[in-house]
């Protein structure tokens, strides 16, 4: 029950209150998930208002570099990092951190450590910061499983592992998409109170969609099955085509096709023949997030989440929204064989 006054919610949903209530469920629980998130929510609220005043601040420079009053000029994607990584070592409740702007793992100092492993690309869709389009944050959350200090192969896990996993998107508004593993739930940024609010519960992505995204500029370096599957898109033996969209940031063409249906694909190509995307930051917990919506997300044979790491960098071609549409590229890629 919520209660309105002059438009004012005054019994919301907050994210803060809707992991608490999440992990009461859970007997035994510490706490430490709801710490944890709520570092997350501090770093993407940070991030939100970092991406808005960008131009201001002057966030642009390259790294490195320093400003008229001779400070040290940070590239938001380096200021997205030293967030992330800031709070989550701060926040008590991890010990093994991924980040894509790290070659190596980051080991939480040991007064630090908690018990989790997060995984995440602190802004995704680098291409589109001077532009202004939307860009985002994707994180992972896993358990340490193992005793003894925190290493690499912690993180080498498949993402049937993920506890809990999530994206930011800083869009024409600033949205949490998140799932501890019992639904997908969206949390709307209200700038007035700079809390997440819960705005769109139980998050499903429709059966078939009526849009393909995939970027079309590399079309000559697709394999067979991915041009035969878009040209089916195109040129449909009935019904209408499919209409194409691309934004070029992962987390907003995912978002998207969690709205409206359809397909994301980056798939291999010559030049890259394992795709462009990254496993452990940025396939997993869309693919964590897409299943739990009821959709699918593949490497074009099998399920992004049954893949085994063997690197903490690698990466994965990807085929993932709507269950039907998915399913039907799976089934050209078998037909193929
Ligand atoms: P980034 O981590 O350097 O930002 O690269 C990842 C981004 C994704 O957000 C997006 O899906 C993809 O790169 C777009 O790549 P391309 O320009 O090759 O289509
Ligand atoms: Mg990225």
């Amino acid at each position: 029950m919520t209660s309105m006054n002059a438009g004012i919610d005054t019994n919301c949903m907050t994210l803060t209150r809707f992991v608490i209530e999440e992990q009461r469920k859970v007997p035994g629980a510490t706490g430490e998930m709801t710490t944890l998130l709520n570092a997350l929510a501090t770093a993407i609220k940070a991030m939100s208002s970092a991406v808005r005043k960008a131009g201001i601040a002057k966030l642009y420079g390259i790294a490195g570099s320093t400003n008229v009053q001779g400070e040290e000029v940070k590239k938001l994607d380096v200021l997205a990092n030293d967030m992330f990584i800031n709070v989550l070592k701060s926040s008590y409740s991890t010990c093994l951190l991924v980040s894509e702007e790290n070659d190596n793992i980051i080991e939480v100092e040991p007064d630090k450590r908690g018990k989790y492993i997060v995984t995440f690309d602190p802004l995704d869709g680098s291409s589109n910061i001077d532009c202004l389009v939307s860009i985002g944050s994707i994180f992972a959350i896993y358990r340490k499983v193992n005793p003894g200090e925190p290493t690499e192969a912690d993180a080498l896990v498949s993402g049937r592992n993920i506890l809990a996993a999530g994206y930011a998107t800083y869009g024409s508004a600033t949205m949490v998409v998140l799932s501890l593993g019992q639904g997908v739930h969206g949390f709307m940024l209200d700038p007035a109170i700079g809390e997440f609010i819960l705005t769109e519960p139980n998050i499903t992505v429709p059966r078939r969609g009526k849009i393909y995204s995939i970027n079309e500029g590399y079309e000559s370096q697709w394999d067979p099955v991915v041009k035969a599957y878009v040209h089916s898109k195109k040129y449909p033996k009935s019904g209408k085509p499919y209409g194409a969209r691309y934004v070029g940031s992962m987390v907003s063409d995912v978002h998207r096709t969690f709205k409206y249906g359809g397909i994301f694909m980056y798939p291999a190509t010559k030049d890259s023949p394992n795709g462009k995307l990254r496993l452990l930051y940025e396939c997993n917990p869309m693919a964590f997030l897409m299943e739990q919506a009821g959709g699918m997300a593949i490497d074009g044979n099998k399920c992004i989440l049954d893949i085994v790491p063997h690197s903490i960098h690698q990466r994965s071609p990807i085929f993932l929204g709507s269950f039907e549409d998915v399913s039907e590229i799976q089934a050209m890629y078998k037909a193929s064989r």
